[in-house]
């Protein structure tokens, strides 16, 4: 199994984030409308606000603090003031377990 155990599905609801520590680094564990589980990094690009702490809409997480909403995908800002994206890493679930690989993953631009 690649991939570090963070928590099991059942812990991961749809309208919250779990903040997980993945080989030191802090993680914003989600789960979209669909049920899909994505995982990006948990500090805002634009301030060090934890992204966990913000607000799950459709497919983005919104930081509580300005307003920036990054889609869980891809980790890109789609509304400022935020403009670098977060890192995004691969999930895999096996039973109920969630892994997440501490290697963030390329997103092409
Ligand atoms: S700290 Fe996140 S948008 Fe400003």
């Amino acid at each position: 199994m690649s991939g570090v155990r963070v928590c099991s599905v059942s812990e991961v609801r749809v309208d919250q984030a779990l903040r997980v520590m993945v080989d030191g680094t802090a993680v914003a564990v989600v789960k979209d409308s669909a049920g899909e589980i994505h995982a990006l990094g948990d500090t805002c690009t634009h301030g060090d606000i934890s992204l966990a702490e913000g607000f799950v809409e459709d497919d983005t997480l919104e930081c509580w603090a300005h307003g920036s909403r990054f889609e869980l995908k891809s980790g890109r800002p789609l509304s400022l003031p935020a403009y670098e994206p977060v890192p995004v890493f691969d999930v895999t679930v096996v039973d109920d377990d969630v892994y997440v690989d501490p290697v963030p993953k390329r997103v092409d631009a």
